[in-house]
């Protein structure tokens, strides 16, 4: 999948003009901390009070976007391709710039071709599946999500990571794992919850939103933890991990741990076997 997507965003990028136009140049914010905190106060009144999970609308893109992007503020594979040596001369306000960006064409992709999910008052979590047999990697998704706009907005070294070793490496990972499931599961790209509404119960129920689906077709769920804490939570909720991977191009690696639910019902010997195959 991610190596489809890489290629399709360079025959984009030929076919579209590069508008210097697009280059927003925003004000002085010194930390990502402080923009986070702005666009939290900022954000639109659009939003859902109630706690009851629903599907978000292409309309609502840049707000459940915002959301995703101060979840990720300090996320480490988030921040991989944006803290880069050939980017050391960019502010904290252009690196977020660029941090909101990217998940805004990721989250525009996931409407047009995934399931985009929130719930809280003013998008508090945002989750992003890819359903079992989609992906984002055609020329028409890729045009019109703006992630062909990747191919100039990151840096030399950015672009690297992004398309030399992070895409291959998770769209490798996912089909070692799951094998001729690959095009069956249900994939987890992205779930965040803004920090001011953590702990609330807001990432269990976007979850158990899709897992009781998946049970219900019998499906695996797929996911890629970034960070420590994260296996505990996802735990909680039927996942096992079955693989870690390593983004090595920067000071120091970069963790992700793979996890796999299987469908209630599925046979435990199964889920052993995969990890057996993969540890
Ligand atoms: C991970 C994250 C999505 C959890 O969101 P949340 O809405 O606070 O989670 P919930 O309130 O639904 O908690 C779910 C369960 O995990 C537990 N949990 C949540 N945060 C925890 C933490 N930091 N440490 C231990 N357990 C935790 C909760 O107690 C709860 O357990 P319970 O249902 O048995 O009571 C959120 O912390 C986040 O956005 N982190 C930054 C972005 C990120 O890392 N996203 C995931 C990338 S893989």
């Amino acid at each position: 999948m991610a190596k489809a997507f890489a290629a399709s965003i360079s025959i984009v990028e030929s076919k579209a003009a590069l508008n210097p136009a697009n280059r927003q140049v925003i004000d002085v914010p010194s930390s990502f901390r402080i923009l986070e905190q702005e666009c939290s106060s900022s954000s639109s009144s659009l939003a859902s009070a109630d706690d009851e999970v629903r599907v978000v609308s292409l309309a609502e893109y840049k707000e459940a976007a915002l959301s995703l992007a101060e979840a990720f503020a300090e996320d480490d594979v988030a921040r991989y391709f944006i803290d880069v040596p050939d980017r050391e001369h960019w502010t904290e306000a252009e690196k977020w710039k660029l941090h909101v960006d990217i998940l805004e064409y990721v989250t525009y992709a996931h409407c047009l071709k995934g399931l985009v999910t929130t719930v809280g008052a003013n998008y508090g979590a945002v989750a992003l599946w890819m359903p079992p047999g989609q992906n984002m990697d055609d020329f028409l998704t890729i045009l019109r999500s703006g992630m062909w706009r990747l191919n100039y907005k990151l840096s030399a070294e950015g672009k690297r990571r992004f398309f030399n070793e992070f895409l291959p490496l998770l769209h490798d990972a996912k089909q070692a794992v799951l094998g001729e499931r690959d095009d069956d599961a249900w994939y987890l790209v992205y779930i965040g919850t803004r920090p001011n509404s953590r702990g609330k119960g807001y990432a269990r129920k976007l979850i158990e939103h899709v897992t009781k689906r998946a049970d219900r077709e019998g499906r695996p769920c797929y996911l890629e933890s970034s960070n420590d804490v994260n296996p505990k939570i996802y735990r909680k909720m039927g996942f096992e991990e079955v693989r870690r991977i390593h983004l090595q191009r920067g000071p120091k690696n970069v963790d992700l741990d793979i996890m796999v639910r299987e469908p209630a019902g599925y046979e435990k010997n199964r889920i052993e076997e995969v990890k057996l195959a993969h540890l």
